[in-house]
């Protein structure tokens, strides 16, 4: 299992979470950030810092964003498994899905 990033990240990046992962598995995008599913440990330690509540543990991610799951997994088609997001830095890439989405505007 993994934990997952939902919409509420997108076109925010708060970045808190980054802080807070012991393995460095959540990775940068272009419009939001995304967890290695296969390298999250699930700890639970991002999911508490966000302040938009955009971090769910897989099976509690809420029906509507249901898809965020597969949104997470996607961003790694290409990536792989690079074993830790720091070296890898942001790339300027995101899902379908994600790219279809019309701008978010968010209160500062
Ligand atoms: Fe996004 Fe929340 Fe992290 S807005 S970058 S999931 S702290
Ligand atoms: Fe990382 Fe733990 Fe979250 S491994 S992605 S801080 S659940």
């Amino acid at each position: 299992m993994t934990y997952v990033i939902a919409e509420p990240c997108v076109d925010l990046l708060d970045r808190a979470c980054i802080d807070e992962c012991p393995v460095d598995c959540i990775y940068e995008g272009s419009r939001m950030l995304y967890i290695h599913p296969d390298e999250c440990v699930d700890c639970g330690a991002c999911e508490p810092v966000c302040p938009v509540e955009a971090i769910y543990y897989e099976d509690d991610v809420p029906q509507q964003w249901a898809s965020y799951s597969s949104v997470n997994a996607d961003f790694f088609a290409t990536l792989g498994s690079p074993g830790g997001a720091s070296r890898v830095g942001p790339v300027p890439q995101d899902p379908a899905q994600i790219v279809a989405m019309p701008k978010v505007e968010h209160e500062d």
